[in-house]
């Protein structure tokens, strides 16, 4: 169950608030749970949860170090983070591009973490029938550069028309997804397939989380407005459970 907090919340003491609220109520819980606060509450909300919890980060900048204004390395991410999404649709729709992409998850898995690679079709791309040519290009343009590493990676499905609109993909069609990159990632190596862990994302709630955990190739959930409620959260991650 993974929380991406996004742009929220305003204030570090909020963050450790509600990461602390999140660590304290999912105790006993049997699901591995996820927080990616915003990076400037990091350091704060892994220092407070301690390794009760994983922490990921939400973005990574693939150069070593440098003139990059702004950005955050992998080194930096290292130690603090054990997780780190790449390929956001809210990334990729400020010019984030494939490329890009696949080496966010080359240096995120060069320091140790494991790259929650998210994929997505828009609306216009579903209509258009290019759901699973979408995600096949966006998936197999990262397994092309770690091909010579075959730890385990996080994939989240996340449909761009399902993420805060209050209209998620239906349980089966969302199960066809996971089962298709699931598929992608067994021809790309057999243990690959099997390590892994496919999410989906996409205005989850605890209301219809049912519908997704109940699916075969589908582990777990990436998390967004629901993320941001602590009691929420923990009947997801409940529900995974
Ligand atoms: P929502 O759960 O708010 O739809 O966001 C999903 C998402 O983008 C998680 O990364």
């Amino acid at each position: 169950m993974v929380a991406n907090w996004k742009m929220n919340p305003d204030r570090q003491t909020d963050a450790v608030a509600l990461a602390l609220a999140v660590a304290d109520g999912v105790v006993g819980i049997d699901a591995e749970v996820v927080l990616c606060p915003p990076t400037i509450w990091l350091l704060a909300v892994a220092a407070a949860v301690g390794p009760r919890i994983g922490i990921g980060a939400q973005t990574v900048n693939p150069a070593p170090r440098g003139a990059f204004t702004g950005e955050t390395s992998a080194t930096m991410l290292e130690g603090l983070a054990a997780y780190v999404i790449v390929g956001h649709s809210e990334r990729r729709g400020a010019g984030e591009t494939d490329g890009l992409v696949a080496r966010q998850a080359v240096s995120v898995r060069a320091h140790g973490m494991v790259p929650i690679v998210a994929v997505g079709e828009t609306a216009d791309e579903r209509t258009a029938g290019h759901t699973l040519a979408v995600v096949f290009r966006q998936l197999g343009t990262v397994l092309d550069v770690l091909a010579a590493d075959h730890g385990p990676l996080v994939v989240a499905y996340e449909p761009v028309w399902a993420i805060g609109s209050g209209t998620p993909a239906t349980g089966a069609d969302a199960q066809a997804v996971a089962a298709a990159l699931r598929g992608e990632l067994r021809s790309h190596a057999r243990g690959l397939a099997d390590d892994s862990r496919i999410l989906y994302g996409g205005s989850v709630t605890a209301a219809n989380a049912h519908e997704f955990f109940g699916q075969l190739d589908i582990d777990g959930a990436l998390v967004g407005g629901a993320s941001l409620e602590a009691e929420t959260f923990i009947a997801l991650a409940r529900a995974a459970g």
